[in-house]
Parts: C-alpha cells; structure tokens; sequence
C-alpha cells in the first residue's frame, strides 16, 4: 500500500540524512543501550537537542548505567540536572532507575511494561520500546503530529484532531525498523517539515504530502484558538 512507501521512502532518506546524536545508533546497526535510551528521551521531553546534549555526556559518564544511577544520593543528581529545569523529571528519573535496579537492573521491554515505570509517559515508553527493544510502537511527538497532520492535510484543530493523527501515525508505521523510522520522524520534522517555513523540496514525502499539493504547508497543525 501507500501507507508502507511512505516509511520506505523515510527510511532510506535517514539512511542518508539521520542526524549523528550521542544517545544514537547509526541507521542499520544494533539497538543501543536502554538505560541511554531511557535517559535520552527522558532529557528530551522537554529540552531541546542542542541543550540535552552536554546533560548527556556528563550523566553518562558519571553514570554509566542504571545500577550506578540508582546508587547516587539525591543531591547529587538534582545538582547534575540543574539547569534542565522541570524538576519533577529528575526526581522520578532518580526512581525509575531505583526501580529498574532494584528488580534485577534490567527495563522492562515492552511499551505496556514501560508504561508502568515512574516518568514514563505514552510518548516515553513507546519511544524507548521502538529505539531500545526494536518493538513495534506509534511514537508521537510534536514533531510527529506536525508531520502527520501536514502528509493528511488535517483540518481538525489540536488537540481534537490527535486521535487521528494517532491513526495516522499507526497506519505509516513499519513492522520493522521502528526504531529508525519514529528518529527518522523525529529529524524529519526537526529539519525538513519544520513549524515555518518548511523546506518541502528536500522532503522524501512530498510527492504524497496533502498539505503541499494544497499549497500552504505552514498552515497544518490547525492550532484550536486560544
Ligand atoms: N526528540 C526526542 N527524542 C528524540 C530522538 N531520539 N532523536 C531526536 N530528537 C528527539
């Protein structure tokens, strides 16, 4: 169908153009580490690239896995966390990994077992699922409700318009790869269907893209007023 050369068509653009992020494996190869996974995403909820990145490097070096994260004293990972902000992530980063230490210092690997774990969200536990486990998940980030919503030309007004989207995203969604494909989204929507002025000439999907053969790309997400 349609639906399976719209994730062909972004698998070999990341194939080319993935973005070479620390917490990453590069296109093809094995799945990384997912205490790095789980770290990664949970830095990422609401931070961006850019400023995750030195938070990364510092927390993993002094950190190199779940059983040392879950030994250090509070302090110590509130003060390491300073300046990322939203709090609240670091204290339940702090007992997620208690938890996972505790119960044989393993994740859980699936999204449903994930899910159960402190500060995993939807968006968390089907992120680290995909990239961590190779499950597949619908992942949806903004970015990915900005690409969806632009491919389906989506008129409905978020938040409404979010059990579609989640349709959509499903229907798009390899059964392999999934990992590569929700990053692949990710980068998409960081660096080709940006919020302004996307860039629909370096775009993989623009010959199936709604919302450009309709012209305004810009337009989609319809935002509901405020
Ligand atoms: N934002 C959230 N998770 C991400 C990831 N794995 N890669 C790039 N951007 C992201």
């Amino acid at each position: 169908s349609s639906d399976t050369a719209i994730a062909t068509l972004l698998l070999d653009w990341y194939d080319i153009h993935a973005r070479s992020l620390p917490w990453r494996a590069p296109p093809g190869t094995p799945a990384p580490d997912p205490y790095r996974v789980w770290l990664s995403e949970v830095m990422l909820q609401q931070t961006t690239v850019a400023a995750v990145k030195d938070y990364f490097a510092a927390f993993t070096t002094r950190w190199p896995d779940v059983a040392a994260l879950a030994s250090a004293p509070d302090e110590d990972v509130m003060a390491a966390w300073a300046g990322l902000g939203y709090y609240a992530r670091a204290r339940n980063l702090l007992a997620c990994a208690r938890e996972v230490a505790a119960s044989g210092g393993r994740f859980p690997d699936t999204e449903e077992g994930l899910r159960a774990l402190p500060g995993l969200g939807a968006y968390t536990a089907a992120a680290v699922a995909a990239i961590a486990f190779g499950r597949r998940a619908v992942v949806v980030d903004a970015n990915v409700e900005r690409v969806v919503s632009r491919l389906s030309a989506i008129d409905t007004p978020i938040p409404a318009a979010r059990p579609l989207i989640r349709q959509k995203a499903d229907a798009i969604t390899p059964d392999g790869r999934s990992g590569d494909f929700a990053q692949a989204m990710m980068d998409l929507g960081a660096t080709v269907c940006t919020p302004r002025n996307p860039r629909c000439l370096l775009c993989p999907l623009a010959a199936g893209c709604a919302a450009r053969t309709m012209g305004d790309p810009g337009r989609y997400p319809v935002k509901a007023p405020k």
